[in-house]
C-alpha cells in the first residue's frame, strides 16, 4: 500500500500537520505496514504549471506528464502511481493556499488531455483525502458556502485521479501560543481557546477515522 501524505502549511507542528499526522495514524492503524511518505511542501521549492504545454504535445516526450525537474517533480511521479494520497492545507483567503495550489495546477493539468472529450493519463484510481484548517467558525461557513472553490477543486482532482475526494474539516483554528503578544482583538481568544481545547481533538479524531476508513477501502481491493 503505498501513500502520500502532503502538508501543505508553513508550520510544522500546527494545525494542518497534525490533521494530516492523525489521518496518517488512522492508516496505520488498519494497515501498519503501509508505505508512508509524508511531505513538507514548504520544504520544497516548486513552482506552479508553467503552460508549457509538453504534457499535451502530441508524440512528445513528456505527454501526460509534467516535465519540469524541480522539488515536485518525483512526488507528481509518486502521486500518480499511489493508492493513496492526503492533502492537508489551511484556507488563505477563502481558497486552498497558494503554495498547494501549485502543486495541484502540476498534478491535475498534466494528467489531463484537451481531447474531446478531454482523458486522464491516470492508469489506476488515486484515493484522495483533503484536508483543510480555517480559522472561520463553522457557522460561518456553511452559510457562506465558504468552500465552494474546494469544492471544484476537489470535483476537478476526483476526475484526474478517479476517485471520489474525502474531506475532513477543521474549522476556528487556533493560530498563535500567545494572543496577547500579537493584534488580534478581533477574534475572542478565550472563545477560541475554548473550542481548541474541545472541538479540535474531535477534528483529529476525523482525521484519524478518514485514514482508517481509506486504508479499510484499499484493503478490499
Ligand atoms: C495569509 C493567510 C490568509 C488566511 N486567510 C484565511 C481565510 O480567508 N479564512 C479563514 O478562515 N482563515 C484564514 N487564515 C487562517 C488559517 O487558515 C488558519 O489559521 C489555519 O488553520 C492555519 O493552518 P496552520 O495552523 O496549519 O498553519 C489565513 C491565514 C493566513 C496566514
Amino acid at each position: 500500500m503505498k501513500i502520500i501524505a502532503i502538508n501543505g502549511s508553513p508550520r510544522k507542528g500546527w494545525n494542518s500537520d497534525r490533521l494530516l499526522l492523525s489521518w496518517v495514524d488512522g492508516v496505520k492503524s488498519v494497515c501498519n505496514d503501509a508505505n508512508i511518505d509524508v511531505v513538507n511542501l514548504y520544504d520544497l521549492t516548486f513552482t506552479g504549471c508553467r503552460s508549457c504545454f509538453a504534457c499535451k504535445l502530441k508524440d512528445g516526450k513528456f505527454f501526460g506528464t509534467c516535465p519540469i525537474n524541480d522539488g515536485i517533480h518525483d512526488i507528481l511521479a509518486g502521486i500518480r502511481h499511489a493508492d493513496a494520497v492526503a492533502i492537508a492545507a489551511p484556507i488563505y483567503f477563502g481558497d486552498i493556499n497558494a503554495y498547494t495550489k501549485c502543486l495541484l495546477e502540476r498534478m491535475i493539468f498534466s494528467v489531463m488531455t484537451y481531447g474531446n472529450p478531454p482523458r486522464n493519463m491516470v492508469e489506476n484510481p488515486v484515493e484522495f483525502t483533503m484536508l483543510y484548517t480555517m480559522n472561520a467558525h463553522e457557522d460561518f461557513v456553511v452559510a457562506h458556502n465558504y468552500l465552494s472553490r474546494c469544492d471544484e477543486m476537489e470535483t476537478t482532482i476526483g476526475w484526474a485521479y478517479k476517485c471520489k475526494v474525502e474531506r475532513v474539516t477543521a474549522y476556528n483554528t487556533y493560530q498563535f501560543t500567545d494572543y496577547s503578544k500579537y493584534e488580534s482583538e478581533y477574534f475572542d481568544e478565550a472563545d477560541k481557546r475554548n473550542y481548541r481545547d474541545t472541538h479540535f481533538s474531535l477534528d483529529l479524531k476525523a482525521a484519524f477515522d478518514a485514514g482508517a476508513k481509506c486504508a479499510e477501502k484499499l484493503l478490499k481491493k
